[in-house]
């Protein structure tokens, strides 16, 4: 099934009101191109719980900063529909323009979820999670989905994303679907393709290291935020290539730094490494036992 591309926003809300009067339940995927399978595993997971799947296409400008990737962020319309006829799951590509989405040169309507982004890449990224829960709110209104996926490589986004849908209303059910590996644990990522072979062979240590926390905290043996992150950055460190934007353990409600662990406390152990023009993130998610 090749999807229907919707690049017009009242268009895909016409879509939205017949997927309505027709009673089919709608899940989307809201992602910014260079599709690869982590996002088909959205599409897989999406097709499974909905009627109808819409994925969006959209390279945000908004949620980049002065001095990030926005220009050279990979855009290929035509590549990442072919990727879904081929796996023949999604119905709808929403693939609006700038425009469309930002329909006043300057914007001034913004959805901010507030100190949530103070740690992690909300502080390496200053304005990032402001320009992302701008978009997805937007994408909630137009699309009126049932469900919604996101990848949990991406934990943080993850997390203020359910606080805002719940927070502003949205009736969407916030999905977050685990993350795709290659081979030897990296997690997939369109700036991947940024690395030479040298960094792509040291990128390694972000899933290493991730694992290894989860695993330090749920047999018990570090109790303590601190140690966690000098178990993180020892394995971080190892990649002579790559300069640590960060290594934390946060509270999954509060995404706030946690100095000691308690009982029942879910934990986000997450890192940020720097390789060349490519900045690689990972995460785990553990239980305190
Ligand atoms: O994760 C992404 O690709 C983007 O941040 C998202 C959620 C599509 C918003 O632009």
């Amino acid at each position: 099934m090749r999807p229907e591309v919707i690049v017009s926003p009242v268009e895909m809300s016409v879509r939205t009101l017949r997927n309505v009067r027709e009673g089919k339940t709608v899940g989307l995927v809201p992602t910014m191109g260079a599709l690869h399978k982590g996002h088909l595993s959205l599409v897989e997971r999406a097709a499974a719980e909905v009627d109808v799947v819409v994925v969006s296409i959209f390279v945000n400008p908004t949620q980049f900063g002065p001095n990030e990737d926005l220009e050279s962020y990979p855009r290929n319309l035509e590549e990442d529909v072919s990727l879904l006829e081929k796996q023949g799951l999604a119905s709808v590509v929403f693939a609006p323009t700038v425009s469309g989405m930002y329909p006043y040169a300057e914007n001034k309507t913004w959805v901010i979820v507030e100190d949530l982004d103070r740690h992690l890449c909300g502080s390496s990224r200053p304005g990032h999670f402001k320009g992302v829960t701008t978009i997805v709110s937007r994408l909630l209104a137009m699309v009126q989905p049932d469900a919604a996926f996101f990848g949990l490589k991406d934990a943080q986004q993850f997390y203020i994303l359910k606080r805002m849908a719940a927070e502003m209303g949205f009736r969407t059910r916030m999905k977050g679907v685990e993350t795709v590996r290659e081979y030897d644990g990296l997690a997939l990522s369109s700036r991947n393709g940024y690395l030479s072979q040298a960094e792509r062979d040291e990128a390694v240590v972000l899933s290493k290291a991730v694992f290894m926390a989860k695993k330090a905290v749920e047999t018990g043996s570090i109790q303590s935020g601190k140690g966690v992150q000098q178990l993180l950055e020892s394995e971080l460190n190892k990649a002579v290539l790559g300069r640590v934007d960060y290594a934390s353990v946060v509270d999954s409600l509060t995404l706030q730094p946690v100095v000691e662990f308690k009982s029942g406390q879910e934990l986000i152990s997450a890192v940020a490494v720097q390789f060349g023009k490519a900045r690689l993130i990972d995460n785990s998610i553990a239980l305190v036992p």
